[in-house]
């Protein structure tokens, strides 16, 4: 469990710097060295991770034990000091708790029953929603208790397009045929469906915000597989719905976007969503998203994960790029995609170092 030191006085006492980084750069403060977090840091490949994976077979009862998932939230951040912790959960707890069946195989990935168009649709029972995903409330509040005031604490949840995709295709997909086609086909069902993921992914964010999460990220995975027009309807349209909601209710927590593969869209993404930050995955040129997106809008990313794994020359040639490039805005260092189960960490080890030391 846990084993932080204590907190020192001085620490405990509020002053500026007791916000943690991340947050302050969500609120346009450009902070050197800039803070860094990886996405799926708290996972595979960790050996600690996987030992404790060990105990339970089922993912879902692994995401659901308040006690484990703290632990693999926390492993991380012990191991290697980093400014945010991501709370241990998965994207597809919505579709489970929303009555959809859910199961992880060893080695094949998600699978889930297929919903087609037809089909009657899951009802959003908000009460029976939220008592479903109790355990991940609980895991909220367990972290919170357990980060030291300096780390910052991310919730999230998956943006309703992707966790569409994996309701309809029924896992991972090569080319989202299935649901590409419903969205075309039967636009009023389609419809319904991601207004129901709205309503519910709305509602979830904001349970974790009250549970203690500081900022909450949405992934958009699959945003990048669809033209501009169906990118705006299925995209943006749903996530600046979700960013008006979870504002409305808590104006001041920050909300970060991660359309994966969004190329130019980010753009209108950016100015349409209203997200305080956007994540970049590794294809776009920092060059470039230096001069096309918003300076509002703080930038997360975006090293490749492939230069991750590879280490060496090839990571310190890509995070110092990374760096000089987004070092003058609002920015926090993070991959363009998760890290990989094949990772070394002592590559993480010696990508931390190069972005601490650089100034
Ligand atoms: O540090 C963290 O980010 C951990 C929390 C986390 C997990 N999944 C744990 C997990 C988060 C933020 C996610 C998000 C997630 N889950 C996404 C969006 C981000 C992305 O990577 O694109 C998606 C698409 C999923 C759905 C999902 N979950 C898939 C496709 C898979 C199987 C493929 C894979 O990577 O294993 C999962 C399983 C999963 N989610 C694992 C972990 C640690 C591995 C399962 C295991 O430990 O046995």
């Amino acid at each position: 469990m846990p084993d932080f030191e204590p907190m020192s006085e001085t620490e405990s006492l509020p002053s500026q710097d007791a916000k943690p980084k991340l947050l302050r750069v969500l609120d346009h403060k450009v902070v050197n060295p800039p803070p860094i977090w990886l996405m799926r840091q708290a996972g595979r490949h960790l050996p600690e991770y996987r030992a404790l994976r060990a105990k339970t077979s089922n993912f879902l009862e692994f995401c659901y034990s308040p006690e484990l998932a703290i632990e693999a939230s926390l492993q991380p951040v012990r191991r290697y000091g980093l400014d945010a912790a991501i709370m241990f959960s998965d994207i597809l707890v919505v579709p489970d708790a929303l009555g959809r069946q859910v199961g992880f195989m060893a080695g094949e990935g998600p699978k889930l029953d297929p919903l087609r168009p037809g089909d009657a649709l899951p009802v959003f029972d908000e009460e029976a929603f939220h008592a479903h995903l109790t355990p991940v409330y609980s895991t909220v509040m367990g972290l919170r208790a357990a980060l030291p005031q300096d780390v910052a604490l991310i919730g999230f949840a998956g943006a309703p397009w992707t966790v569409a995709t994996y309701m309809v295709e029924g896992g991972g997909s090569r080319d989202f045929q299935k649901i590409r086609r419903w969205a075309y086909t039967d636009l009023g069902g389609f419809q319904r469906l991601m207004d129901l993921l709205v309503d519910a992914t709305a509602s979830y964010l904001i349970r974790q915000i009250e549970a203690g999460v500081q900022t909450v990220q949405l992934f958009d995975t699959w945003a990048g597989v669809l033209p501009p027009d169906q990118f705006r309807r299925w995209v943006i349209e749903p996530t600046a719905e979700i960013v008006r909601r979870v504002r409305k209710a808590y104006p001041k927590t920050p909300i970060i976007g991660f359309p994966r593969g969004a190329g130019q869209n980010y753009i209108a993404y950016a100015f349409e969503t209203e997200v305080n930050g956007l994540s970049l995955d590794a294809t776009i040129s920092p060059s470039w998203a230096v001069r096309a997106i918003p300076e509002r809008c703080a930038i997360q990313g975006n090293l490749d994960n492939l230069a991750l794994m590879a280490g060496g020359a090839a990571l310190e040639r890509s995070a110092r790029d990374i760096l000089q490039q987004f070092g003058k805005r609002p920015f926090i260092f993070n991959l363009g995609h998760g890290i990989l189960p094949d990772t070394a960490p002592e590559h993480v080890e010696q990508l931390l170092s190069i972005v601490r030391e650089n100034r």
